[in-house]
């Protein structure tokens, strides 16, 4: 167990350069293994959890977060089901629901963020076998450690690290499988947190993130203002601006009795493509691309009216027209001499 642990604890990388860590012994040695990059900064391994926190790094919402858990895991793991049991549903099966969402393979590599006090962790466990990997990290050492004792027997390869999801200190490229429940509410920059995760994911992996937030159609009713009653994190609004621009298949669920949403999506590559360039029949005619990046200055409406006349007449459409006309002025000026014409111009603009 220790061993798996120990190798991948080669996964990390400097949170803020992204250059490799390695491991290597303490400079007061005794066996005491840290995490060392190549600029000469050392991270702290603090009972088999990777210490790579940068606090003088950390936003103060961040700071604020981490100080309310600090402390508080015991707390929060005898408590939790709780929230499940509002609903009437079973923790263990609706978690499992969300992981299932994952598409997991025995061999997947997944990622856990604020993996708390493993809640999750231990059920996505379940779905890998010796050829896959779980890293969990959270910005809490207070969780994590509740969480890493929950691993002291699991034979999964696998690592615990404290860090910053806005700092994620993992590779690029490297993930199959990223999730999240219950955080995203408290990030500091939910935006940053996304194109992180979508930085340490590879192309075609699966993100899964939920969070609580009660739908807009539900704020009017005691429901809800129970809910926030209890937990303020119920009025947050559904993030939908830090989905990035490279998800597909994007979908969003309402889930434990619709005060929480499932955000799910596979990471793809820039924006969603699409053919801008085919011919479009009718009068206007050009194509999506050269009515977006080709328009011109407006004419007075009786030119238009005119226009519109005579490419009726003709039988063109009106990008045919004006492509031919404005192709042939331009072949007929003469571009270098311009600034000899630039005068004229200027001057019969002035005459008006
Ligand atoms: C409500 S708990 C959820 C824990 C767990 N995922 C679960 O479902 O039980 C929120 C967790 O987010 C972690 N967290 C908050 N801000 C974070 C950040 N910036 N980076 C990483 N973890 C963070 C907290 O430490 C805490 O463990």
């Amino acid at each position: 167990v220790v061993d798996s642990q120990i190798t991948l604890q080669n996964i990390f990388v400097d949170p803020k350069t992204k250059l490799k860590l390695e491991i290597s012994d303490t400079i007061e040695g005794k066996g005491k293994k840290t995490l060392r990059s190549p600029d000469g900064v050392e991270y702290e391994i603090i009972d088999g959890v990777a210490n790579l926190l940068e606090p003088q790094e950390v936003h103060e919402k961040d700071q604020i977060a981490r100080n309310f858990y600090e402390g508080r895991a015991r707390q929060y793991e005898d408590n939790l089901h709780l929230t499940f049991l509002t609903h009437g549903i079973d923790e263990n099966s609706t978690r499992n629901e969300f992981i299932d969402k994952l598409g997991l393979k025995k061999s997947s590599k997944v990622l856990e963020i604020a993996c708390g006090t493993g809640r999750d962790s231990v059920l996505i466990s379940k779905r890998l076998d010796k050829s896959g990997e779980l890293h969990m990290q959270d910005i809490s050492f207070d969780m994590i450690r509740l969480c890493k004792h929950k691993f002291a027997d699991c034979s999964i390869p696998h690592s615990h690290s404290i860090s910053d999801v806005h700092r994620l200190p993992y590779p690029d490229d490297y993930f199959d499988a990223v999730y999240s429940f219950g955080a995203l509410g408290e990030f500091s920059d939910q935006v940053r947190a996304l194109k992180e995760i979508v930085r340490v994911s590879k192309k075609g992996a699966k993100v899964v993130i939920g969070d609580e937030s009660v739908p807009v159609w539900l704020r009017s009713t005691d429901y809800y203002r129970i809910l926030k009653e209890t937990n303020p994190m119920f009025e947050a609004p559904l993030p939908l601006m830090c989905i990035p621009v490279c998800a597909r298949n994007t979908s969003i669920h309402f889930v434990i009795g619709e005060s929480f949403y499932i955000i799910e999506f596979t990471v793809g590559e820039g924006e969603p493509e699409a053919n801008f360039n085919f011919k479009i029949p009718g009068p206007r005619g050009g194509t999506y691309n050269t009515r977006y990046f080709g328009k011109l200055e407006g004419i007075t409406m009786e030119t238009k009216a005119k226009l519109h006349e005579l490419i009726r007449l003709k039988g063109v459409s009106m990008h045919e027209w004006l492509e031919t006309v404005i192709s042939d002025a331009i072949g007929k000026e003469n571009l270098n001499g311009y600034s000899n014409e630039q005068q004229q111009i200027k001057d019969r603009s002035q005459g008006e």
